[in-house]
């Protein structure tokens, strides 16, 4: 008799811990599938941005990923919103980040709603759980999501990176890199990101893993030679280093001040030249003119940011107010945005000194567009890892969730802003767009007034929110004109 209640008890234990192993079985899958944002809560209001102007847009060069490719979207007549910014709703979501390099606890923090529009409460962007861990050397961060079971993202998001220990180049005490994690912004900020890429990130895996990325997001479409090929002239630790001559610049300063200059008309008439060279670095983009400017834009730039295709669109679109390429200096630095394989052979040509030897630009000579005297040392390439990061974690648009997903990044005057907040200790930030942009001209060198225009392939309502809250967290300084 005892014997039998005793089998019957072990096999209720059995079948209990079966259950339960099996219960929780299921829960790790669940866990494992989930991705970093709530990916089917983001509403589908893309309408928004698909106001179509005819005037030129803030960065009319993008508008062309291709020549075959042109991205107007179709106009939009019913479902436009206001275009005055009401300051997002900050809806309260929880986020988490375990970050083992820079060492500090996992933080409960609220992340900004970035959805832009005054009606667009809705729309949350959601983050979660995201653990990273840094070792010596390239190395891929593992994905241990931590929350409860949620929907999965598609697979084109990627948002894991690889993590480069790119040692910091100041101790600044209330540096950004510091000051972040006390912000709405700490979650989502990776110190470890690779800004940029070079000789040594080419390798099979990686190859591999970024294929499966196009246009500025991977290596998607570029042949693995082609890449080596290119890639290899990027071998100097002044390639991997955005703020490389640092050394020669600092005297005795602790902190690396950086002032990035978009092309915003809200510069016109701003006499803010003088203070913007003060900086120790000032970073330009696409169509800046600077000759008959200075007073309102400066003179100086260390760093210049533009995809191949956007500086062709710059010396064909703005020629007749005066932009002839590139600036020229000693210490100018190019910041090549690959969209493609043009701007891996345009690098190459220009570290060479050798004609570009094929596709859009074939047979060009580089010191046209960067000087005879450019050596490699002056040429850089951003990541696609930090481009996709970028646009998966502050500039996540609902064009994402378009048939646009593809031709849609963030905006050149964009990369390059949030690249100097990843690279800098302090960030100003002058002719980038403002709630009031309607009352300023596209550029600041335009001659009569043209409205900002609004395209498909980049977000621009977007980013004008998210200048705003970085400014209100203190993480940049936003020239506002008041
Ligand atoms: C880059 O690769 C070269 C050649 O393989 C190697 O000698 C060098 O140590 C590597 N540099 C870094 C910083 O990993
Ligand atoms: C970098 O590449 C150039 C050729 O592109 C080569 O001459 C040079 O020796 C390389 N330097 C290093 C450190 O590998
Ligand atoms: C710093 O300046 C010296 C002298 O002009 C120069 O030789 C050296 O290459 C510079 N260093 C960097 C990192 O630019
Ligand atoms: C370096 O610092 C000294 C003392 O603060 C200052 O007088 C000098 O003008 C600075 N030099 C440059 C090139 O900024
Ligand atoms: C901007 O334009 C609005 C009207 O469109 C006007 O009320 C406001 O005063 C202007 N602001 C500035 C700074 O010019």
């Amino acid at each position: 008799m005892s014997s039998m209640t005793g089998m019957a008890l072990q096999k209720r234990l059995l079948l209990g811990l079966l259950v339960v192993s099996s219960v929780l079985f299921v829960y790790v899958l669940c866990v494992n599938v989930e991705g970093p944002l709530s990916w089917s809560i983001m509403p589908l209001r893309f309408s928004q941005v698909l106001r179509s102007d005819s005037q030129d847009s803030e960065e009319p060069l993008d508008r062309q990923i291709n020549s075959d490719q042109r991205t107007h979207p179709p106009p939009v007549s019913t479902r436009t919103v206001p275009h005055e910014h009401t300051r997002a709703t900050h809806t309260p979501t929880l986020k988490t980040q375990t970050s083992t390099a820079a060492g500090h606890k996992p933080a409960e923090e609220k992340v900004p709603d970035v959805s832009k529009s005054s009606s667009g409460s809705d729309a949350v962007d959601k983050a979660k759980t995201r653990t990273r861990t840094s070792t010596k050397g390239p190395t891929m961060q593992p994905r241990r999501p931590t929350q409860a079971p949620g929907p999965t993202e598609p697979p084109f998001i990627g948002d894991t990176y690889m993590s480069d220990n790119v040692p910091p180049q100041t101790d600044c005490p209330d540096g950004i890199r510091s000051r972040v994690a006390k912000t709405d912004f700490g979650g989502r900020f990776l110190k470890n990101i690779p800004v940029l890429q070079w000789a040594n990130h080419t390798t099979r895996e990686q190859h591999q893993r970024l294929s499966k990325y196009p246009g500025a997001h991977g290596w998607g479409g570029i042949d693995y030679k082609t890449l080596v090929e290119t890639l290899s002239v990027l071998n100097s630790s002044a390639n991997r280093q955005m703020l490389d001559d640092w050394e020669n610049h600092s005297n005795g300063s602790e902190c690396i001040r950086c002032a990035v200059v978009g092309n915003g008309g809200i510069l016109k008439d701003s006499k803010k030249g003088k203070e913007i060279d003060g900086h120790d670095y000032v970073f330009r983009t696409n169509g800046a003119i600077i000759k008959g400017f200075e007073q309102d834009v400066g003179s100086r730039t260390t760093h210049y940011t533009f995809s191949t295709n956007t500086l062709m669109n710059s010396m064909r679109s703005y020629a007749g107010v005066g932009y002839k390429g590139p600036p020229l200096s000693e210490e100018t630095r190019y910041i090549f945005l690959p969209d493609h394989d043009r701007d891996y052979l345009l690098m190459k040509a220009a570290a060479t000194h050798t004609p570009v030897e094929r596709g859009n630009e074939r047979g060009k000579d580089p010191s046209k567009y960067f000087g005879k005297d450019v050596s490699a040392r002056k040429l850089k390439m951003y990541h696609p890892d930090f481009i996709r990061y970028l646009r998966n974690r502050f500039l996540r648009s609902k064009a994402l969730k378009t048939k646009y997903k593809d031709i849609y990044r963030p905006s050149t005057g964009a990369t390059m802003l949030l690249a100097a907040l990843h690279t800098c200790d302090q960030v100003s930030a002058y002719g980038f767009m403002t709630p009031d942009y309607k009352n300023y001209s596209d550029h600041y060198y335009d001659r009569s007034y043209h409205s900002v225009g609004f395209f498909i392939n980049h977000d621009l309502r977007m980013e004008m929110t998210l200048w705003q809250q970085l400014h209100q967290a203190g993480l940049i300084q936003l020239y506002m004109h008041k």
